[in-house]
């Protein structure tokens, strides 16, 4: 969506380790917000899940390895092991904060009780505070809802972010996964009130899992909103590190249901072909994956969930795969996308 350029990845920390990815940069929707074309998601970088890294120096090397490789945008939300993954990535990110983008979420639930989750004014304002305060920041680039709060009418959080970015507190607002036309009412309010109005929309997207082509993206393309996918190898189902003809115990299916529901007959008949292509073009089922996000016109910037620092050495070489027409319509056959509301849900 945005206009792409290329750059090269500055300063490393690190020192001994060789070899600086020449990134790609882009800017974010409509805005003037400069970003790299891979953003780090630090969902893994916690300890709330069996399949999380749970060690907080070793999320911190991926992410200095993240800089090494020139990514400067990273995705993560007050609800990611409760706090842990913005606390980790305020620490990583310390001394470069200047060249860093940073994108946190609000609306999950932080404490139990009344107030503790949720698009509130009360909650919102809060929660952006402690936000700030664990990434050890005085603004937050990209400040996101995490999902709709049917509970809070839309004008009361345009209200309490408007407040966020007038106070210099955030710089840019965002939203996640929900149904189009809950997302054009937010445009649609926020202009009829002179609110800031969201700059970019983050949603699951990936080879086996395109519902969003039915619902958000053509908004999006219409409407100039940056498109930050996640889950962009379906948890992993598309590193092709699962065998169909076992019931997997490895990797993160191996506790999160939601990978493993990936198991399905279609979604295999997609797995093959990435295999079939990646062989053919000599490249790995991830970069091919990645690749296939990156030739989307309206995607700004796939959010990669790399658990090691090999993972994300094996990710970014996407950056240098080019596609045909028909290498893509060889890689979206096997499924017709489809939206329906319980996926809007999730
Ligand atoms: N807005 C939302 O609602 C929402 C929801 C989900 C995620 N997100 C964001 O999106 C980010 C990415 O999501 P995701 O973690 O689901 O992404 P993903 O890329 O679909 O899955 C990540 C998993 O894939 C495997 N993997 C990653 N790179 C690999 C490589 N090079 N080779 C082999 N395996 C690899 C790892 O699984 P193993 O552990 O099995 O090795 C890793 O945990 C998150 O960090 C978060 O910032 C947002």
């Amino acid at each position: 969506m945005g206009e792409r350029h290329e750059g090269r990845g500055f300063s490393t920390r690190a020192g001994d380790r060789v070899s600086v990815t020449e990134m790609d940069y882009t800017t974010l929707g409509s805005t003037g917000l400069e970003v790299s074309k891979l953003c780090l998601g630090c969902m893994n970088f916690g300890s709330d899940a069996e399949w999380m890294l749970d060690d907080r120096e070793a999320s911190k090397e991926v992410i200095e390895r993240a800089i090494e490789h020139g990514i400067t945008f990273f995705d993560t939300a007050n609800v990611y092991s409760r706090g842990e993954s913005e606390e980790i990535l305020g620490e990583a990110l310390e001394g470069r904060r200047e060249e860093s983008v940073i994108a946190t979420k609000v609306y999950g639930r932080m404490r139990e009780g009344p107030n503790g989750q949720g698009l509130s004014r009360r909650h919102v304002l809060e929660q952006a505070e402690a936000s700030l305060d664990r990434l050890g920041t005085e603004y937050i680039d990209l400040y996101q809802i995490h999902r709709w709060d049917d509970s809070t009418p839309i004008t009361e959080t345009l209200s309490a972010l408007d407040t966020l970015v007038s106070d210099g507190k955030v710089r840019y607002v965002g939203a996640s996964t929900m149904p189009a036309w809950k997302f054009a009412k937010a445009l649609y309010e926020a202009d009829l009130d002179n609110k800031e109005r969201f700059v970019s929309m983050q949603c699951e997207y990936n080879l086996v899992d395109r519902h969003e082509e039915q619902n958000v993206l053509p908004l999006c393309r219409d409407q100039g909103i940056g498109v930050i996918p996640w889950s962009p190898l379906a948890g992993g189902f598309l590193a092709d590190k699962y065998d169909r003809d076992e019931d997997t115990k490895q990797g993160r299916a191996a506790t999160d249901d939601r990978t493993r529901g990936r198991f399905t007959e279609e979604n295999w008949a997609v797995l093959e072909i990435v295999r079939d292509i990646a062989n053919e073009k000599g490249v790995s089922p991830v970069e091919l994956s990645i690749a296939w996000l990156l030739h989307k016109p309206m995607v700004d910037a796939p959010i990669v969930g790399p658990r090691t620092i090999d993972q994300l050495d094996g990710t970014v070489g996407a950056l240098d795969v080019s596609l045909t027409e028909g290498e893509i319509e060889r890689l979206e056959a096997p499924k017709d996308p489809v939206w329906s509301r319980s996926i809007g849900d999730v």
